[in-house]
Formats: structure tokens, C-alpha cells, sequence
């Protein structure tokens, strides 16, 4: 189970994957904690990444790819896995493809970029799992720390609404071509499609999921 989520930042790509790793087995690839990760630990990539990711642009596709390909080689990722955050260009889909990484299911969120913006407001996340919160629309059990730990959740930086406008203006422009990209490619048989309803409540879109991939 090779899997793509593909939607704006907040479309709830990183919320669901929490239930399809649970439910397939798989292990989620989210390039975006995986920056996060390397800013904490202070390392090259973390230098390099954290003004771009701050300022809520990309990271250069070159290191991108790089990144992925040594994640995706490791022994944990031979029987599937859950790409979140990447391909976000059209070079880093050109990338897996030359690179011989199939997938098997692409799977859109669709959301308004208004409902966007207010859901960032009230998102909260536990650092070290990736476990998503909302303080309205997915509350931890005790306000305002993480269900498994305990331990604090927090705000992501590139949460402010202005850098979140950002963000989705270069999703339009540098992301969204990958709809028509694999919907091609769905045309072709290379793998299937499905766009999902993101402004569904979050237990009805991991019950569609679970329905549709079965
Ligand atoms: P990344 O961490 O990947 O951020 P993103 O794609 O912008 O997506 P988010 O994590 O913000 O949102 P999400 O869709 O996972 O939504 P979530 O489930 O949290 O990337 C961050 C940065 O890293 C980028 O800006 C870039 O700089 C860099 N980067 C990463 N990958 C890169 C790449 N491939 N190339 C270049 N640069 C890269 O949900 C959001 C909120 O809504 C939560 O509070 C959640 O509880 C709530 N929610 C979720 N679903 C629902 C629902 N159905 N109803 C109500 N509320 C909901």
C-alpha cells in the first residue's frame, strides 16, 4: 500500500495519516516533520530549512528529494508507506517517477482556502509523534497536552494567518498542478485517485477512507 496525501496546508493530510498508518500498518513519511525534526536537532538541513519554512515557502526541491529517497529505502517502507507532504512539485513527482517509485493510491483533501486559515488557528501539535490537534474540531483528551504522552502540545511557527495566506498561495501555484498529474496518470492505470471532502467532520473522512481503500 504505496499511498499519496495531496492537499493544501490544514486539509487534514497529517490528521488522517495518523488513522491510515494505524489501519495499514504503514509508516507515514511527512517531509514536514521531518524538517521539523532536523531544526530541533540543529543539524545542516535544519539550518538551511528553517528561515524558508518560517517564511512559509518551500524548500528547494533538490534537498527534498534527497531526503525522501534515503527514508523511502529503508527496510520499514518495503511493504508500503504514507507519503505526507511530498511530491509538492511538479519536479519532485517527475523525481519519484524517474527514480522507479510507483504509488497506488493518490488521495486529494479538498477544503476552501477560508476554512483553512481558521482551522490553523486552533491547531495544536505534539512535536515529537506528529499527533495533530484542534482545540475545537479534534480536542486532546486534557486540554493542551498530547493524548499518549502528556506531554505539552504546541504551535507551529508558520501558523501565524499571514504566513498561512502565504503558504496557500504557493500551494495554487506549485501544488495544486499535481492534481491534474495524477489524475492523469490515474488515466493512464499507474494508480488510483480519489478526492475526498476535507470540510467533512474528522472521524466521516477516515470512515470514507476506510471505505474507499478496503
Ligand atoms: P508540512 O508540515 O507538510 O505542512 P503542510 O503541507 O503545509 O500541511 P500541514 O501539516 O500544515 O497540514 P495538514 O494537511 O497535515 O493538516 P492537519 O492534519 O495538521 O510542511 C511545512 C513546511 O515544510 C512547508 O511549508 C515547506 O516549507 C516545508 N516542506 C515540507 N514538505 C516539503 C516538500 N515536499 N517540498 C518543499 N518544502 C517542503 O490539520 C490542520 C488542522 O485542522 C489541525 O488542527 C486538525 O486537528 C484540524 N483538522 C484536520 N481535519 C479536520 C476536519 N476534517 N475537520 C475539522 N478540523 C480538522
Amino acid at each position: 500500500m504505496r499511498i499519496i496525501l495531496l492537499g493544501a496546508p490544514g486539509a487534514g493530510k497529517g490528521t488522517q495519516a495518523q488513522f491510515l498508518m494505524a489501519k495499514f500498518g504503514i509508516p507515514q513519511i511527512s517531509t514536514g516533520d521531518m524538517l521539523r525534526a532536523a531544526i530541533k536537532a540543529g543539524t545542516e538541513l535544519g539550518k538551511k530549512a528553517k528561515e524558508v519554512m518560517d517564511a512559509g515557502q518551500l524548500v528547494s526541491d533538490e534537498l527534498i528529494i534527497g531526503l525522501v529517497k534515503e527514508r523511502i529505502a529503508q527496510e520499514d517502507c518495503k511493504d508500503g508507506f504514507l507519503l505526507d507532504g511530498f511530491p509538492r512539485t511538479i519536479p519532485q513527482a517527475d523525481a519519484m517517477k524517474s527514480n522507479g517509485i510507483a504509488v497506488d493510491h493518490v488521495i486529494e483533501f479538498d477544503v476552501p482556502d477560508e476554512v483553512i486559515v481558521e482551522r490553523m488557528g486552533g491547531r495544536r501539535v505534539h512535536a515529537g509523534s506528529g499527533r495533530v490537534y484542534h482545540v475545537v474540531y479534534n480536542p486532546p483528551k486534557a486540554e493542551g497536552v498530547d493524548d499518549e504522552t502528556g506531554e505539552p502540545l504546541t504551535i507551529r511557527p508558520d501558523d501565524e494567518e499571514a504566513t498561512v495566506r502565504k503558504r496557500l498561495g504557493i500551494y495554487h501555484e506549485q501544488t495544486k498542478p499535481l492534481v491534474e498529474y495524477y489524475q492523469s496518470e490515474a488515466n493512464s492505470g499507474n494508480c488510483q485517485y480519489l478526492t475526498v471532502e476535507g470540510t467533512q467532520a474528522v472521524e466521516a473522512v477516515s470512515s470514507l477512507l476506510a471505505e474507499k481503500l478496503a
